[in-house]
Formats: C-alpha cells, sequence, structure tokens
C-alpha cells in the first residue's frame, strides 16, 4: 500500500496562530505589576483569574489589550498605558494569551430553524443566511437560555497546550457537527443510523484552532447539548456549561420594597427564607419549624459565581449579627408551610398551625430592628 504520511499530516494539521510576540519581555512586565492583585500564577487575587475560562471584558486579542491600556473604570484596574510603552501592553497581553487552555473567544449565533431543515449543518449554509441573534458568551462555554429558539452556531478558540490525538465526544441529541481548523471532526443526528455518523480522531498541535458548533435540537425548553473535547490518554476540556448571568460576581441589597432571597447560605438551614427588609435588616426564617435562625443589620449577599472548574460556592451573607435573635414562633405545633410574599415593606409567610391558617409578617423598626406581627 501506497500510504502518503505526509498528506495525511496536511490534512489533520491546520493550526492557527495570533502572532505571539516577545512572552519573555511580557513575563517580566507581568511580575513587576499585576502579579500584587492576579496571583503569580495568574490564578487571581484582588482581581480576577486571567486564566480561568470567565472573561467578564472579552478575551480575544484586541479586548485584552483594550483592559489594560484603558483600564476598568471605577475598579482598581487602572489603564496601564499611562506607565508602559505599548510593546510592553501587547507583550504582557501574549503572556497572558500563551497561558489560556481550553476554548476561549466563544460566540453563539442563533438561525431560523426553517432554513436548515433536510440540509446537513455545515459553515457555509450559515454563512449564506442572516442569524437572529449573536452574542458573546464571557463564560466560554455553549448554553441556550430558554426563551431562545433556532439553529445554533458556535464559533471559539481552542487552546492547546498538550499536542496529541484528540477526539469529540457528545450526547446524540437532535444533530451536531463540529468543525475544527474547517474541517467536519464530527457528526451526529438522532434520527439517522449511527453507521453514517462521523466520529474522526484527529491531531491538534500546540497552539490555537479555530472550533465551530453546529447543533439543533427539537425543543429549546430543557436545552440538552452536552459534548466534550477528549485528548486521548489527557484532559478533557467541556464544550457545554452554563450561563453566570444572575449569578455572575454580584451583591443583592436592599430595596425600598421587602424582598425574599433564597440562596445557599453556610451554616443556616437550606431551607431558609431570607428575608430583606428596607432598613437593610435581614432575618433568616426557617419555614419548616418556624424558627428566626439570625437576624442581621446593615446586611447585604454577595452571590458568588459558579463555573465548571470553579468551585461551587456558597453565597456570603455580609452584615452585624444581632444577637439573641433565635427564636421557635411556634413552639409544639403541627406545622406545614404554605406560601410567602412581599407586601411593600413587609415580608408575610403563612402556614398552617394545628390546621389553623396563620400569617406571620416581618416589618421593618428604626434603623436596625423589625418587629412581628401573627394574625
Ligand atoms: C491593583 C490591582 C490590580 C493590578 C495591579 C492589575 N489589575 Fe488587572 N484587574 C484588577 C481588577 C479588580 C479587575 C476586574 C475589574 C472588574 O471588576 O471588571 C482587573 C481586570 C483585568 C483584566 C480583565 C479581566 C476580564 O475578566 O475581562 C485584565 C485583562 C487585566 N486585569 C490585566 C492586568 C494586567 C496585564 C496587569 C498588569 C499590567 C493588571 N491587570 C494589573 C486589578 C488589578
Amino acid at each position: 500500500m501506497n500510504f502518503n504520511f505526509s498528506a495525511l499530516l496536511a490534512l489533520f494539521f491546520y493550526p492557527y496562530f495570533y502572532s505571539i510576540g516577545n512572552i519573555g519581555r511580557g513575563e517580566e512586565v507581568y511580575k513587576q505589576i499585576c502579579f500584587n492583585c492576579h496571583g503569580p500564577n495568574l490564578g487571581g487575587g484582588i482581581g480576577p483569574s486571567l486564566i480561568d475560562s470567565y472573561w467578564k471584558h472579552g478575551d480575544s486579542p484586541e479586548a485584552m489589550l483594550q483592559s489594560i491600556a484603558k483600564g476598568i473604570t471605577g475598579t482598581e484596574m487602572i489603564a496601564y498605558e499611562l506607565a508602559y510603552p505599548k510593546d510592553d501592553l501587547i507583550a504582557v497581553r501574549d503572556f497572558i494569551l500563551s497561558k489560556q487552555e481550553g476554548m476561549r473567544s466563544v460566540f453563539r449565533s442563533v438561525y431560523p430553524r426553517e432554513f436548515f431543515e433536510g440540509r446537513r449543518l455545515k459553515p457555509e449554509l450559515f454563512d449564506s443566511v442572516e442569524s437572529l441573534s449573536q452574542s458573546r458568551l464571557p463564560e466560554n462555554v455553549y448554553y441556550m437560555e430558554r426563551s431562545v429558539d433556532g439553529v445554533l452556531r458556535g464559533k471559539a478558540k481552542l487552546h492547546i497546550k498538550d499536542p496529541g490525538d484528540y477526539q469529540l465526544i457528545t450526547r446524540p441529541i437532535g444533530r451536531t457537527s463540529i468543525y475544527i481548523n474547517g474541517q467536519e471532526m464530527h457528526y451526529s443526528d438522532q434520527k439517522t443510523d449511527q453507521k453514517t455518523h462521523l466520529n474522526k480522531k484527529f491531531k491538534l498541535t500546540n497552539g490555537i484552532h479555530d472550533l465551530e458548533i453546529l447543533h439543533e435540537e427539537k425543543t429549546t425548553h430543557s436545552y440538552r447539548f452536552y459534548g466534550y473535547l477528549q485528548h486521548i490518554g489527557g484532559k478533557r476540556f467541556p464544550l457545554n456549561g452554563k450561563s453566570l448571568e444572575g449569578s455572575a460576581p454580584k451583591f443583592i441589597k436592599a430595596t425600598p420594597q421587602a424582598i425574599v432571597i433564597r440562596k445557599w447560605i453556610k451554616d443556616l438551614p437550606p431551607r431558609s427564607l431570607l428575608c430583606l427588609l428596607p432598613n437593610r435588616v435581614l432575618i433568616a426564617y426557617d419555614p419548616t419549624n418556624s424558627q428566626i435562625v439570625k437576624v442581621w443589620s446593615a446586611a447585604e449577599i454577595n452571590q458568588t459565581p459558579s463555573l465548571p472548574g470553579r468551585s461551587q460556592n456558597p453565597s456570603e451573607l455580609k452584615g452585624q449579627l444581632i444577637p439573641d435573635q433565635e427564636k421557635l414562633v411556634w413552639k409544639d405545633a403541627d406545622l406545614e408551610f404554605l406560601h410567602y410574599q412581599t407586601l411593600g415593606e413587609q415580608v408575610q409567610i403563612t402556614s398552617l398551625v394545628n390546621g389553623k391558617q396563620k400569617t406571620l409578617s416581618f416589618i421593618p423598626k428604626g434603623t436596625n430592628s423589625f418587629s412581628l406581627t401573627i394574625q
């Protein structure tokens, strides 16, 4: 057999490189200043991690340079163009780029379904029709909101550090084609014979590659695309994940209306209702046994983000603990929690107590107290 190895290589190696510059100089600059906030290994500190997949202000070479040169208004991240010449800023950006691994610069576009009916999903097809929407996904994994309906095209850069053999693994739901450096490496369609599916093994060099995921599922109610890139004998890189919207670093603060928050807070019973009154008094109430567990003044809640690969951190409650507030509202009662509601400044919690419906209200009092009424 006349086996042409170099033709095979030509088929599988299509690396795409940013022209990465003076990384050595970049590391020097990093160690002079950036490490103070972003950590010696870029893992974060006062500033965010610069190696995890979440990039709030964008991880394209241009967006990163913008963050570094112009700074981020209102944060400790100042404009470094005042301190360093442009070449140094580019060098430190390229040093950070060289530390990335996995999917980055993920964009998701949604297209109308009709156009793709009966046609195999390929990039050229998507190029020939208008998208319904396009978004950058700062989490750098694919996900779909429930309200989105259509055929998905995801484009990303794949940063590879360990060269070798790779394969794409997906759950056979709907139909999926995955392209790497312009070549279809994976194809599956739930409706067709598995024998027609494609699941190539391919080589990836150390560097940055182009990745496209083309995908359609029947319902959007619960989007179930699941897939990962497997380095054979090595790491796996998830292709899907969840949105951080609503759980991105964010404080929940008191408003002129009372609010009830249900978040996982360490050391509180898991079903606690966190009743935050307009005067910033927060009452943790456990409706399963009618216990006021703890009360704080000047309270707010820090919702921490959770990402695949990051720890699933509980949210954090900040405030001044008011001592000796623990109390059982109904002792030795047969108790069934029915519902809660907020009514202006108050929180009302309704339960069946010994078969009778009772509503207890938490009402703000002064700047750091509350009163409780039962009806
Ligand atoms: C005094 C602390 C501090 C120093 C020093 C610092 N940073 Fe930052 N940096 C931050 C903070 C805080 C943020 C997050 C701002 C925000 O809330 O979005 C940030 C954000 C960034 C981002 C954007 C991250 C994203 O998710 O989009 C980049 C890139 C960055 N810094 C690079 C650098 C580089 C390069 C240096 C050194 C030249 C540096 N930083 C020095 C505090 C710092």
